[in-house]
């Protein structure tokens, strides 16, 4: 033992960082639809919470168990309490899940193409990857209840397809797994149902939620997790003490009783999401029908590798994929209609 890479340990040595999409900063000329942020910016209402926020107080740590911000959660969702957790991000939700959950060389199920970063936590926490593929109409796959897998991982709408299931396909699957399944619902306020009401009705179902996306606060981290006690239990020993820092539950509180706001974004969100998805069949790409505030746009056979490169350096970011046969395929986030205006003349 004397290169420092032989002292990380061999699961994480094994394991690339999680490529994120590329930040480009606060360049105001890019038109950034490859990490499926909301376009348009959260209420007043969180930006007074947040500035109202800025204090002295901040010498002092937070809330370690976000009551202010889980109680007004549970008025929202109708959901205990105490069935709630709230994450830096779904990220850090995801991560807790791994540890308190799974041991090295168990089994964790998931459906792919999905959301990458499920691969990577897997891969760190020593767990064996259990990769199922969605079949040609994105319906549940078959064997994926029988994988006999610790953890299920479900994304919902999924990414990058922004294809749903819908809730009683969920219940069924749930029934089935073995282990615990997670119903990651980080799209799931642009989708027509969400699959909540689960959580308690069947023991085993977490679902996650996040505030980054339909409530345009990416850059706070903000998350939900919604589940029984005894599993959230769980979830609260493996945490950092204080994971939520004191702004982001200001905002998050302020963000959780504006509902108004949101609720005009994620209907402009969906009223550009149809046009761009028919734009762009009209061009010739099969898109299937999004729930969520992006479009997977596909040329069968094309590298789209080419395309994503000419966008980019056109100062528009969209997504390209290189595994599980994405490669001809572009995961486009729905922007403002000048953004995807300026992203369909580019095309
Ligand atoms: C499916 C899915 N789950 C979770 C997340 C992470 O969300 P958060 O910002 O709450 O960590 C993302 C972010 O892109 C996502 O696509």
């Amino acid at each position: 033992m004397s290169r420092p890479a032989e002292w990380l340990r061999a699961a994480v040595r094994a394991v690339p960082p999680y490529t994120p999409g590329e930040q480009p900063g606060a360049d105001r000329r890019t038109i950034k639809l490859n990490t499926n942020e909301n376009p348009y910016p959260p209420s007043e209402a969180v930006l007074r919470a947040l500035h109202d926020a800025v204090d002295a107080r901040i010498r002092l740590y937070p809330d370690p168990e976000s009551v202010a911000l889980r109680e007004e959660a549970s008025r929202l969702y109708d959901v205990p309490v105490d069935h709630i957790m709230v994450g830096n991000g779904s990220d850090e939700l995801l991560a807790l899940l791994l540890r308190a959950l799974v041991d090295p060389g168990e089994r964790v199920a998931f459906p792919v193409p999905t959301y990458s970063l499920y691969e990577t936590l897997v891969a760190v926490q020593g767990g064996a990857i259990v990769e199922m593929p969605w079949p040609a109409d994105w319906s549940v796959p078959a064997g994926l209840a029988e994988a006999g897998a610790k953890l299920t991982f479900l994304c919902n709408p999924n990414s990058p397809s922004g294809t749903f299931l819908p809730t009683p396909e969920i219940e069924t699957l749930a029934r089935r797994v073995a282990g615990v399944l997670v119903v990651d619902e980080a799209y799931v306020d642009f989708a027509p149902a969400n699959a909540l009401r689960l959580v308690g009705r069947c023991a085993n179902v977490v679902v996650l939620r996040t505030l980054s996306k339909s409530y345009s606060l990416a850059g706070l981290r903000v998350g939900l997790a919604f589940a029984l006690p005894e599993l959230l239990r769980g979830l609260r020993t493996v945490k950092d003490s204080y994971n939520v820092n004191r702004l982001s539950q200001a905002a998050a509180l302020a963000a959780l009783k504006d509902q108004t706001t949101v609720r005009a974004n994620v209907a402009r969100v969906r009223r550009t999401r149809a046009r761009l998805t028919a734009a762009l069949r009209e061009r010739g790409y099969v898109v299937p029908d999004s729930a969520a505030n992006f479009v997977l746009a596909r040329r069968p056979g094309v590298d789209q590798a080419p395309v994503a490169r000419a966008l980019a350096a056109r100062d528009i970011l969209v997504r390209h994929f290189t595994t599980h046969g994405l490669g001809d395929a572009l995961r486009i986030t729905v922007g403002t209609d000048d953004e995807i205006d300026a992203l369909l003349a580019a095309l």
